[in-house]
């Protein structure tokens, strides 16, 4: 039986996915680092310096010192603080307000497993912040999706057995965080790319929470 909702932030619950692309695609391209949406879907769920290391890596930049991928990552920071400015309840993504009050009706547990150090002034921003049970982000965590450490804090903090919670995720390597840590999941996006999931859903707002019936 579900007894926890764990909720990632960036693509489930609102749609900043798109600002990370676009600041990542800003500093990739002051970079002169060709850097699509296809490469982007590998950023998903996984942290800020692990994803410059990634756009290096595109761009067979060899070596950079520490302090120069600190100053790059600091820089991709402020522009995506900057497109995140005026982010508020409308941004909610359709079916997250559904699926929260859904779960508070019948007793599950909700918590947020996210990467993003962002995570709480996002949440603030679309006053969301007093909903979760527990918050885990990448201020709490020392490993990343797919590594289920974020996942594992969040059941600890509710007090629930992986086997008893579902993560839902819009990321590759958030599911197979999940499916690592022995938890159910929920592949919100284009199920051809989210394939390990257990149940695949366009959006949130294409199921109630009856869909667990299936897991
Ligand atoms: C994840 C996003 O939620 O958070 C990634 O999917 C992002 O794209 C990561 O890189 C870290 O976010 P932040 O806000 O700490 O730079
Ligand atoms: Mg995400």
């Amino acid at each position: 039986k579900i007894k926890a909702v764990i909720f990632d932030l960036d693509g489930v619950i609102v749609d900043t996915a798109k600002y990370h692309y676009l600041a990542w695609k800003s500093l990739a391209d002051q970079l002169g680092i060709p850097f699509s949406e296809r490469e982007n879907e590998n950023l998903k769920g996984i942290s800020r310096m692990d994803s410059l290391n990634f756009i290096l890596s595109l761009g067979d930049v060899q070596y950079m010192s520490q302090d120069d991928k600190m100053k790059l990552a600091i820089s991709k920071n402020l522009h995506y603080l900057e497109l995140i400015t005026d982010l508020n309840r409308e941004d909610i993504l359709p079916g997250t307000l559904e699926w929260i009050q859904e779960c508070k009706d019948n007793n599950i547990k909700i918590a947020l497993g996210s990467a993003s150090k962002n995570a709480r002034r996002i949440l603030e921003s679309l006053d969301l912040i007093d909903q979760f049970d527990v918050i885990i982000d990448g201020t709490n965590t020392t490993k990343t999706k797919p590594d289920p450490q974020v996942f594992e804090l969040a059941a600890k903090g509710l007090g629930v057995k992986a086997s008893e919670s579902v993560v839902i995720e819009d990321a590759y390597k958030g599911l197979e965080a999940a499916k690592n840590g022995g938890f159910y999941s929920i592949g919100i996006g284009d199920p051809e790319i989210l394939n390990i999931a257990d149940i695949n859903l366009r959006s949130l707002s294409d199921a109630d929470m009856n869909i667990l019936e299936k897991l």
